[in-house]
């Protein structure tokens, strides 16, 4: 077992038992050996109850010790088999047998102990975790409950309100903290957990320690205390958890810890599992799980290996520079930044700090950290200062001319091999490599704003690039805590591509009839934080103005223009900056009311265009802008800009708000249906041919009876 603890993570071994049993003295070890997490899978649970039968008909066991092999205790259910016809025995049975275990069961958690992994643990009768140990029940994430007693033991042994904590965020606290809550009893001296788990049960044996069976624990004794962590809880979660199912159900299966007897208890969070189980939340967020693994690997990270990155350097120090500074920074490399002169420099390194200062504001940084990190940042006005960077990303205007400029700089001062990004949202990265004598050095690393917090990166590849440059790339999301998503080169890639068509059907929309207001409304309503208008209005309206004078020439004639958004800007509204944009702002308040002269103007605009509105319903408004995206993320998979729905569905969900209990648009669409989504755009298509052409790949789909999952397998 010591040797198995040691055990590399690598792919299952299938014909190594997945739980062992060895003696030691008097204490029956039981390894969960399941690579590459411990997940509860079916040969795991088999083990498991066969061992604690084992333990109670051999009369040399005298107490039974549960430990992880690999680097975690148990990662909770096996998340691949749900969905899955099930296979027994049972999670909640296997926990049940080891509560009734008749010698007492101890187990000593490293690592992961989550969801199913803690309930393991909370049906032994002793626990005991490594200070790093993280524990906790993320059910909630996956739109699940504790189902295998986690409701019900959890409250008795650490209260309603420290359970319903962890319970309704999914966090993980640590074995200090664990301790701390009494989730565990002990805290491991040393990292050794095989030693510390023999120790400890042996200390027990020689105490004569008995089964402790956690369903007796009392910690719901104040009935008065634990009523009111309940209300709160209830209150709270309806207010906060908007349109999530699962939340509700952990503080219903909560109250019946207080209320009920633990067997009715267990029934009714069995019940209410199953519900969460079969909810289409539940496949979203599991969609999402795993799909945010996925896109991490890319086909240039299985065939190339990465560059070394040890120095950064960032051109430009505006909104994305200084936030791709700060962003860089927190992974703890050492940036140099590049201005146009001193006081742009200046700016850009005011930003940094600021960013920085907030953090010892709040008490989230020591004031010494933040001078540990400042000191790694560094700026000029020279490119000469980039000389020994190994990889530069540039975040200035979004102009060809000032880009292809920055660039044949960056190709005079940098080192050979040194990686050359550019954050552009829509430019031509071809076109920008083609302007230095080493394209195959050039890649395009689209940050999204701010660059510190949000986590998509989409790494676009443009076609001279080398594979080993577009791993180091991967590579670098890895070390900021990215989520990395492959995108082609083209206008817009895959997030601002599907941005595009979304806020034109808004724009058709709202012309047609529907207010930016009720717009807004039914996309929140739909899970969407902000709706599209709200969004214009924080980003500020100015830039998709400009966005919009400088594509006039090359706009296709045929394609319907919605001239509302300009109106506005030529008014100066441009949003909270300014006050006023589609809605008020007094005195800068960030939340916007309805501004009937607002409405006025798209009156006079549907006048002047020659529109009778109609009356849309929030259904439909949800209907058309889904239709839109959903249709533009098929064509973006059919080009190869995205490798896969799934990336889409990455994207969206990361970098633009999408609802993630939904799972991304393409996941969406599956849960719908591709022919009702085909049979929207036909519908749609009968208004306005050129926008709502389906996508060839949608309506091949539809002819085979496939959907957007099965492309994901590829
Ligand atoms: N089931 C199946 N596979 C799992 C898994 C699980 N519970 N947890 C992780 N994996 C897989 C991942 O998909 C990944 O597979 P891949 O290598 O093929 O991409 C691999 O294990 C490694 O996972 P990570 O890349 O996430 O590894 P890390 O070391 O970064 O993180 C972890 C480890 C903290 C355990 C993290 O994987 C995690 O949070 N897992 C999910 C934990 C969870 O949600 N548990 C609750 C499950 S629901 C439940 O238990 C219901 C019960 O109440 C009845
Ligand atoms: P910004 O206007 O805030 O900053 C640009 C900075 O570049 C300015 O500080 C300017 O002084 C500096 N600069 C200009 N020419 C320079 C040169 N030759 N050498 C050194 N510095 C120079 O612009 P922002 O918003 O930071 O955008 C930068 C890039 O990031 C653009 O390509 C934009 O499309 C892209 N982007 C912007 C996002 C956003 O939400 N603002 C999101 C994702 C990408």
């Amino acid at each position: 077992m010591a040797d198995k603890h040691a055990r590399p993570d690598s792919s299952p071994d299938t014909s190594a038992p997945a739980v062992t049993r060895t003696m030691h003295g008097k204490i029956l070890l039981v390894g969960i050996d399941n690579p590459p997490v411990n997940a509860l899978g079916v040969e795991v649970r088999r083990g498991l109850l066969a061992a604690i039968e084992a333990a109670d008909a051999d009369a040399n066991v005298a107490a039974v010790l549960i430990v992880g092999a690999g680097r975690n205790f148990i990662a909770g259910a096996d998340i691949r088999e749900f969905g899955k016809p099930p296979l027994p025995p049972a999670l909640p049975d296997v926990c049940n047998r080891i509560e009734a275990c008749k010698k007492p069961v101890v187990a000593a958690i490293h690592g992961a102990a989550l969801g199913g992994g803690l309930e393991i643990a909370l049906a032994a009768h002793y626990r005991l975790a490594v200070a790093s140990a993280k524990l906790g029940l993320p059910e909630v994430q996956l739109g699940l409950m504790p189902g295998a007693g986690g409701t019900q033991r959890a409250p008795r042994l650490i209260g309603a309100a420290a359970a319903l904590d962890l319970m309704l965020s999914g966090r993980h606290a640590s074995g200090t903290e664990a301790a701390k809550l009494g989730l565990v009893d002990r805290l491991a001296q040393s990292d050794d957990i095989l030693a510390e788990g023999l120790a400890y049960t042996q200390e027990l044996l020689a105490s004569h320690a008995s089964v402790r069976p956690t369903r007796a624990a009392n910690a719901l004794a104040d009935r008065d205390a634990s009523r009111a962590a309940i209300d709160a809880a209830r209150k709270d979660t309806e207010r906060k958890s908007r349109g999530l199912f699962s939340p509700l159900k952990i503080v219903e299966a909560a109250e019946a810890a207080l209320d009920l007897p633990f067997d009715q208890g267990l029934a009714l969070e069995r019940k209410l599992f199953l519900q969460c189980l079969d909810s289409p939340q539940r496949a979203g967020l599991i969609h999402a799980f795993f799909a945010e693994r996925e896109v991490a690997k890319a086909p240039e990270t299985r065939s190339a290996s990465p560059r070394e990155i040890a120095r950064v350097g960032v051109v430009g120090g505006g909104t994305m520079g200084a936030g791709i500074a700060v962003a860089v920074l927190d992974s703890g490399l050492p940036v140099t930044m590049i201005e146009r002169d001193d006081e742009a420099l200046a700016r850009g390194r005011a930003h940094v700090e600021r960013v920085y200062d907030g953090l010892v504001a709040k008490g989230r940084m020591s004031a010494d950290a933040k001078a540990a990190v400042l000191a790694r940042f560094d700026g000029s006005t020279s490119y000469d200062a980039l000389a020994s960077a190994d990889l530069v990303i540039e975040a200035v205007f979004e102009d060809m001319a000032v880009k292809k400029a920055v660039f044949a700089e960056l190709d005079r001062v940098c080192k050979p091999g040194a990686v050359l990004a550019t954050n552009t949202s829509y430019l031509d990265i071809d076109e920008i490599a083609a302007s230095t004598s080493r394209a195959s050095d050039v890649i395009g690393l689209h940050f999204f704003s701010p660059a510190n917090i949000m986590k998509l990166l989409e790494i676009v590849v443009p076609a001279k690039v080398s594979a080993d440059v577009v791993a180091t790339a991967f590579e670098l999301a890895k070390k900021l805590r990215k989520v990395p998503v492959r995108a082609g080169v083209c206008d817009g890639f895959i997030g601002n591509r599907i941005l595009a068509v979304y806020r034109t059907a808004a724009d058709y929309l709202m012309e047609d009839g529907a207010s930016p207001y009720q717009i807004d409304s039914a996309i929140r309503q739909f899970g969407y934080p902000m709706g599209p208008y709200q969004v214009v209005d924080l980003a500020g309206g100015d830039i998709g103005w400009a966005a919009r004078k400088r594509r006039a020439p090359t706009r296709n004639p045929k394609a319907r223009y919605v001239e509302i958004a300009d109106r506005l800007c030529e008014r100066g509204w441009f949003g909270q900056k300014t006050q006023r944009g589609f809605y008020l702002y007094p005195e800068g308040a960030r939340t916007g009311t309805p501004d009937p002269e607002v409405e006025a103007i798209i009156d006079a605009e549907r006048k002047r265009a020659g529109i009778t509105p109609r009356t849309f319903t929030d259904e439909d408004i949800v209907r058309r802008l889904m239709a839109i995206i959903i249709n533009e993320g098929a064509n973006i998979v059919r080009e190869g800009i995205a490798l896969r729905p799934l990336d889409v569905d990455m994207t969206l969900l990361y970098g633009y708000g999408f609802p993630r209990y939904r799972g991304g648009p393409m996941k969406y669409a599956d849960t719908v249906g591709l022919a009702a989504i085909l049979a929207d755009l036909r519908a749609f298509e009968k208004e306005d041919a050129l926008f709502w052409k389906p996508s060839p790949l949608l309506v091949e789909l539809v002819e085979r009876g496939a959907d957007f999952a099965s492309l994901n397998q590829q």
